[in-house]
């Protein structure tokens, strides 16, 4: 499978902070915020990921991620021209898609929970059809809008952005698809926003009975980071779980160590590489703990 991390848009909420910079690159605490979808892939099992960025912004991303070497991954990099909707994803990416299965995830979307990665993993197992995820939240106006139905719990439909949603479940920014997708997504038609959706892809494969809708509990977090208010939560967030537990969440470095993927000696001069903070010392700790 491969894997897509969509980090466009301009970020215009974020002003100043993202006048010069993309939004993915700002800090959520003592890392990138593009780390933290980055590590859901990784966990997933996913190691080929096309970076998708505005042509401003693409460089940047590169000149912090490299060819993925660093985390034994490998990175490739392509541009989206505008702001044209998630769906064009699998247009621009079809490449590199080639024949396989493909997820994709939202370079602004942090997600935390014990079981995620046995979700994801599942998710990436499937041979046929769609998996997404859906979070209950306050503001389900903001989100794709996935109803139940109340008998069989199955999902019935998914609005964009709805002005009365019929529900609180919004659609999350991870989805996992068979290779149809990159077909699907070539025939759908731009939202009067302008957009090529991705609710427009959901619903083509939900219509075919082949949409898996999975509800993330009151257990998992799913957090936004669109506005200053919520950019800073999320910091606290990390910063709260990282202190308490003496863990990082979304170290890459350590996952490439823990998948199989990443040689001890190259993670070593990286840590060195990295100085003295506190992510360096961790990562030191890490390869002691996992390379007896
Ligand atoms: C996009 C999708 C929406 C989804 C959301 C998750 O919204 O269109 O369906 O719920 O991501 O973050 P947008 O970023 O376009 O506002």
């Amino acid at each position: 499978m491969k894997g897509i991390v969509l980090a466009g848009g301009s970020g215009t909420r974020l002003y100043p902070l993202t006048l010069a910079i993309s939004k993915q690159i700002l800090p959520i605490f003592d890392k990138p915020m593009l780390y933290y979808p980055l590590s859901i892939l990784m966990r997933a099992g996913i190691r080929d990921i096309l970076m998708i960025s505005t042509p401003r912004d693409l460089p940047v991303f590169e000149a912090l991620l490299g060819d993925g070497g660093e985390f034994g991954v490998n990175f490739s990099y392509a541009v989206q021209a505008a702001p044209k909707g998630l769906a064009e994803a699998f247009i621009i990416g079809r490449e590199f898609i080639g024949d396989d299965s493909v997820a994709m995830i939202l370079g602004d979307n942090l997600y935390f929970g014990d079981g995620l990665t046995d979700l994801c993993r599942a998710a990436a197992d499937r041979d046929d059809g769609a998996s997404v995820f859906a979070y209950q939240v306050e503001d389900p106006q903001r989100y794709g809008v996935v109803s139940f139905d109340p008998c069989t719990g199955k999902a019935i439909r998914i609005v964009e952005k709805p002005q009365f949603p019929e529900s609180d479940w919004a659609v999350t920014g991870l989805y996992f698809y068979n290779n149809d997708v990159v077909r699907i997504a070539a025939g759908i038609t731009p939202s009067e926003r302008g957009e090529l959706e991705i609710t427009a892809v959901n619903n083509a494969y939900l219509e075919r009975g082949l949409l898996q809708v999975a509800q993330l509990g009151r257990g998992y977090a799913w957090l936004d980071t669109g506005t200053h208010e919520s950019l800073h939560d999320a910091a606290s967030f990390v910063r709260t779980i990282e202190h308490r537990q003496g863990m990082q969440i979304a170290c890459l470095e350590e996952i490439g160590l823990e998948m199989g993927w990443l040689d001890p000696d190259r993670a070593r001069t990286r840590a060195a590489m990295l100085g003295n903070t506190r992510y360096a010392s961790y990562l030191h700790r890490r390869i002691r703990d996992l390379v007896s």
